[in-house]
């Protein structure tokens, strides 16, 4: 570790002393002459071993060194005001950050380009070897209300959460785009397990053995405790089919209120072409060395049905007798098509 680096660690060490930054980006680390950003701290992490392997933490694979931080990050404690934004990987996380911070900026497009996707909403779960920050730092650095990011099943979700009863946005995205975004992703994100040949990832993703386990886990146990719960439950292909009324839907569930222009400039704002050239959006700010865009961009494609593009008639045959069997015990409205 070089001497910079040395300081950006000391730095986040001593961050829960630090209060929040002045323009609001959470995640800036503060070194004696500047504030980085997170797209600086990853490209001063030379020297980082990549493809982080996976380790089974209550039969769920996560990341190595989430699992090693596993105990501060159960014991998380958000502020009442809070939020919380729940998505199996890939399932349209961004899309609807993007939608929560345009209602809680009355539609501002300016506000919401005063920091990236990764500043602006601190991933709960997400931890990386030194200097670049956890999602723990960025909280730290960041006051309530904050909307904060997860991937992590319920049963893992800090108890915390429920017992302030934040409230909680679930995106749901139908298995088989879900599992096609996923596998590019893999591809592209080098803090990821390398995906493999798609054959075996489909099986892979079949049997819950990727970065945070089983989609089918994840979709049905929100689905079934989203009404004890009160978590807002989404699917990615209502977005992209009506996306004013699933706009509508999330401003009320967020006790908001914005006019139908603002809903009109919303919509507009967060269309997948517009989110694809935005620079605070699109993943862009993340360096090459951590997300390689020429192997896959992480705005990819941003449609419903793209599977047809990869599965052969006999992967989807046997996808689909797999998929009868394991949501079995449940009736929940995905659409592989619109
Ligand atoms: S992550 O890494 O889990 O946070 O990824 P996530 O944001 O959940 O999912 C990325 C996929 O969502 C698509 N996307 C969109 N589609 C339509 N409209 C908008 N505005 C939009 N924003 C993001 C993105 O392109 C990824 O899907 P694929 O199918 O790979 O294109």
């Amino acid at each position: 570790m070089d001497k910079s680096q040395e300081k950006i660690c000391h730095e986040l060490d001593a961050s829960p002393e630090k209060g929040p930054h002045e323009d609001g980006r959470g995640s800036k680390c503060k070194t004696e002459e500047e504030f980085l950003s997170y797209k600086e701290v990853i490209n001063r992490a030379a020297g980082i071993a990549w493809r982080f392997p996976l380790i089974e933490m209550q039969g769920v694979p996560l990341r190595n060194y989430i699992v090693q931080k596993w105990s501060n990050i159960s014991a998380f404690c958000p502020d009442p005001s809070d939020m919380l934004i729940a998505t199996y990987p890939k399932a349209g996380t961004t899309w609807t950050q993007e939608i929560v911070d345009l209602l809680l900026h009355n539609g501002d497009e300016e506000a919401c380009k005063r920091a990236s996707t990764s500043d602006r909403f601190p991933f709960l779960e997400i931890q990386y070897p030194p200097p670049i920050p956890s999602g723990l730092d960025l909280l730290k650095n960041m006051k309530p209300p904050r909307v904060i990011k997860t991937h992590l099943p319920i049963q893992l979700v800090p108890k915390g959460f429920w017992e302030n009863k934040c409230k909680v946005i679930y995106v749901a995205r139908n298995a088989k785009d879900n599992l096609v975004s996923y596998y590019h992703f893999d591809r592209m994100n080098q803090a990821q397990p390398q995906p493999g040949p798609w054959e075996e990832y489909i099986q892979k993703f079949m049997r819950g053995k990727v970065a945070w386990g089983s989609w089918y886990d994840h979709v049905k146990d929100y689905w079934k405790e989203r009404e004890k719960r009160n978590i807002l439950y989404l699917f990615f292909e209502d977005l992209k089919k009506d996306p004013r009324r699933e706009v509508e839907r999330i401003m009320r569930y967020m006790d908001l209120s914005v006019t139908d222009d603002v809903i009109d400039k919303i919509v507009q704002l967060t269309s997948f072409k517009n989110m694809r050239d935005n620079p605070m959006a699109n993943y862009t700010f993340i360096p090459k060395i951590m997300f390689d865009h020429s192997i896959s961009p992480f705005m990819r494609r941003g449609e419903v049905g793209d599977w047809t593009n990869h599965f052969t008639p006999a992967q989807s045959q046997m996808f689909d007798e797999d998929y009868a069997r394991q949501m079995a015990d449940v009736d929940i409205p995905f659409c592989t098509s619109i």
